[in-house]
């Protein structure tokens, strides 16, 4: 047997790794994703190869086993067959020992010595996590593929930080199909996540099926497309956007996931979020205005009323709910529920009279906790998003804090467990860098770093009530992500850094370490063909034009601050030995920079292009301008055309004004701008009153030019047409007289933002020779 060397590889031992670790000195500290919680190098090694015997002592270990070649297999690493022959030396092992040292139920150690590999764990739960770890250290180079590789020898002790490490994906604003959802369950189930949160109703779409209510599925289960997606070009017919779950698909994924230690809680969202319930049943509501689930986004003010009715329906629906998944936990919202129908409907406030609720809060307080009773006879615990504090929190219930962290405190304080999901640090909506090739949603980044470093445990929180925190959870939620390539784009690679907050011991988190180890771990995706978002591993250009020389001058980075950047001049791809950047380059138009991201001698993501015209100096996009006010920027597409390629706008949708910094206005008499439009599909409730337009003074509204400030004087305004070309876009040119100086430009589109609103796509500015 390998002697241990007396070292535990603990935040002291990773940090020597940094950023930048090389291939030699990955053997060193493998690449483990979550970090384990206790890891001993030893001396020695152990090889496996396509004969290395795989072993299982009992069922279900064997079941284990099973799943561990097959994930060998699906990574291409290698062919491992289970053997029925006991305990051969030179094998790998998978076996339970309730007599592991340990609390976690999820603990396991896997000592790999010269005699072999032993995966011991106190439950299956922990064999599956070993068995990851031992896939993880069977392909951290994924180059030797198919061959036998040398595994060192090591022992890891370890078992998660918190038992609530978590995804939520919601499938109500955008649906996706039972094997784009068991594909996420396999992703989470490698990255040690063991909760998968299921938002299955909203005002857009009720997506699963409810027996004794069949409208919910089929009037609630479609809604149209915003805009020009809601009708079919060819038939002029409504092209509707449906989906639900069967019972039975349900079924099916609750299994898939139970197999992956990963627990299913599913969501049924009240009082608010309700319109396609609502829709289907109309005896829901408040009002009488027929509904049907809604082409827009944002907050909506449909409530379910109060009536005795309304919560037996919402008991029945829970109780096909708590039927179909065996999870501890039933979510049932809670969120962004504004009162202002109850309080503006008599019978409401009847209601409330009758039922001795003091106001709207106290309301809403009522039907939770006659939900959480309804749910604790069956053996559940209810859990909400944190405005369930408000009038008053539920004996039982379970906070999710996602309007940052001071909910999940408060209830701690109070007793009761919380999972923490601030929308600040771990909402996978929001774009995680500022590259223009970030797809639509939310901008403001929520980086990697960003994610990495929330800590669940507030600094503030007492000892007594910090075994409350229940731990972390990472929330998707789909306005903008229409297919299933999107989803991928915003959980990978960010989903590897909530797992490790969720796993690893608060000591053992380092966020350079984890740069360091995050290569590895996008090789992994590779091979699984997840398609993980390239953006944080592209290069950007920061580009400094010269107008006067004719000139610029390009600084190359990368998002995540890897520093082995390669670049080409010759239009070719750059490799690992082309040139290294060391400083900015100055180049003169035209030409052409390709430049890509290294480590381990691989690139990764696809090279990144600038191509350098002499009129770049004096063309920008909408991502590269700012906003003149920033009330609300979203990163929105066009609405057509249905299949292929959309427009992508970066847009203030409170106020649809462009600002160009400091542009280079000196001689300049005209600016051309190239325009699209798009449906203003937002209601925000409370926040309408700061959606700001200036109002058209012609038909179709114009395009305003300012210089200086975006509210100073007009330098000029062109009229807007009807419409679009057929193309989706306009051409507008704007004259003055020539500007004496260089200046802010800020560009603004008047009239009403709804129902539609004219966006800016690209700006150019011309001098009368012709430039
Ligand atoms: C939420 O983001 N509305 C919970």
């Amino acid at each position: 047997m390998a002697t241990l060397i007396a070292m535990t590889l603990g935040i002291g031992a990773f940090p020597a790794r940094a950023a930048h670790a090389s291939a030699a000195d990955a053997d060193a500290s493998p690449a483990l994703v979550p970090a384990p919680a206790r890891l001993q190098l030893a001396r020695g090694s152990f090889t496996v190869s396509a004969g290395t015997p795989l072993l299982a002592e009992g069922e279900a270990a064997r079941a284990e086993a099973l799943r561990f070649a097959a994930l060998l297999t699906r990574t291409g690493t290698l062919a491992l067959k289970l053997s029925s022959t006991p305990a051969s030396a030179g094998a790998i092992t998978f076996a339970l020992d309730d007599a592991l040292p340990g609390q976690s139920p999820e603990r396991y150690r896997l000592r790999i010595d010269a005699e072999g590999v032993r995966l011991v764990a106190a439950d299956a739960r922990g064999l599956h996590y070993g068995a990851v770890t031992l896939w993880q250290l069977l392909t951290a180079d994924t180059s030797a593929n198919g061959a036998a590789r040398s595994l060192p020898a090591l022992v890891i002790d370890d078992a998660p930080r918190f038992g609530w490490r978590g995804l939520m994906l919601d499938s109500a604003r955008h649906f996706q199909g039972i094997d784009e959802i068991k594909s996420l369950l396999d992703a989470m189930a490698l990255h040690k996540l063991n909760t998968f949160h299921w938002h299955l109703t909203d005002d857009q779409g009720w997506r699963i099926e409810i027996r004794k209510y069949p409208k919910l599925t089929e009037v609630g289960g479609c809604r149209l497309p915003a805009g020009d997606g809601a009708v079919d070009p060819a038939s002029g017919q409504p092209r509707r956007y449906c989906g639900h779950y069967t019972q039975e698909q349900i079924r099916e994924v609750v299994a898939y996931a139970a197999q992956r230690h990963i627990t299913v809680v599913p969501e049924i969202d009240v009082p608010g979020h309700a319109t396609a319930a609502i829709a289907a049943y109309p005896a829901l509501g408040v009002v009488d205005t027929p509904l049907a689930p809604t082409t827009e986004w944002g907050v909506f003010p449909n409530l379910f009323n109060v009536e005795e009715a309304t919560f037996r329906f919402l008991e029945d629906v829970l109780a096909e709910v708590v039927e179909l998944f065996p999870g501890r936990y039933v979510h049932v919202g809670g969120d962004e529920a504004i009162k202002d129908q109850w309080q503006a409907s008599a019978r409401v406030q009847q209601r409330m009279r009758e039922l001795g609720a003091a106001d709207e809060m106290a309301m809403q307080s009522q039907l939770i906790r006659r939900l959480e009773k309804f749910l604790s006879a069956r053996d559940r615990r209810l859990i909400g998003w944190d405005e369930i504090l408000e009038g008053g929190l539920a004996p039982q219930a379970t906070v999710m804090s996602w309007r940052g962290i001071d909910g999940g405190l408060q209830a701690a304080r109070m007793g009761h467990d919380v999972v923490m999901a601030p929308s600040s640090e771990v909402y996978l909506d929001y774009l995680q860098t500022d590259s223009p090739n970030e797809p639509p949603g939310r901008p403001g980044a929520m980086t990697l770093r960003r994610v990495y470093e929330f800590e669940p445990v507030p600094a503030a929180l007492e000892d007594a009530y910090r075994p409350h925190i229940l731990g972390v959870q990472a929330n998707v939620w789909t306005e903008h992500m229409r297919s299933y390539a999107r989803v991928e784009h915003a959980v990978f690679p960010r989903i590897a850094a909530v797992a490790e907050t969720g796993w690893s011991p608060a000591a053992r988190r380092d966020y350079g370490d984890f740069l360091a180890r995050l290569p590895a771990q996008l090789r992994r995706y590779r091979a699984l063909g997840i398609g993980y978002a390239r953006t944080p591993f592209e290069v950007r250009f920061d580009v400094r034009h010269d107008a006067a020389a004719g000139r610029a001058t390009v600084a190359l980075g990368n998002a995540l601050d890897y520093p082995d950047i390669r670049y080409t001049l010759d239009g070719r791809d750059p490799g690992p030995q082309s040139p290294a950047y060391r400083q900015p380059l100055a180049l003169t138009p035209p030409a052409l920079l390709k430049a890509a991201v290294f480590a381990d001698g691989q690139a990764l993501a696809p090279p990144s292009a600038l191509a350098l015209e002499p009129a770049s100096t004096w063309t920008r996009s909408d991502e590269t301008l700012q906003s003149c006010s920033n009330r609300l920027v979203l990163r929105l597409e066009d609405d057509g055309p249905a299949e292929g390629e959309r427009a992508v706008y970066d847009v203030d949708i409170f106020d649809p004004c462009w600002r160009w910094k400091a542009a280079p206005l000196q001689g300049v008499t005209r600016v051309r701008v190239r325009a699209g439009r798009i449906p203003y599909y937002f209601r925000l409730a409370h926040d309408e009153p700061h959606r700001r337009f200036a109002p058209a003074r012609s038909p179709h509204g114009e395009m305003d030019l300012h210089t200086g400030a975006c509210d100073g004087p007009r330098l000029t305004s062109v009229p807007l047409p009807a419409a679009p070309g057929a193309d989706g876009f306009v051409v507008l040119d704007a004259e003055f007289p020539a500007q004496a100086a260089d200046a802010d430009l800020c560009i603004r589109f008047t009239g009403d933002t709804r129902p539609r609103m004219w966006v800016l796509d690209q700006v150019t500015l011309r001098a009368p020779q012709g430039r």
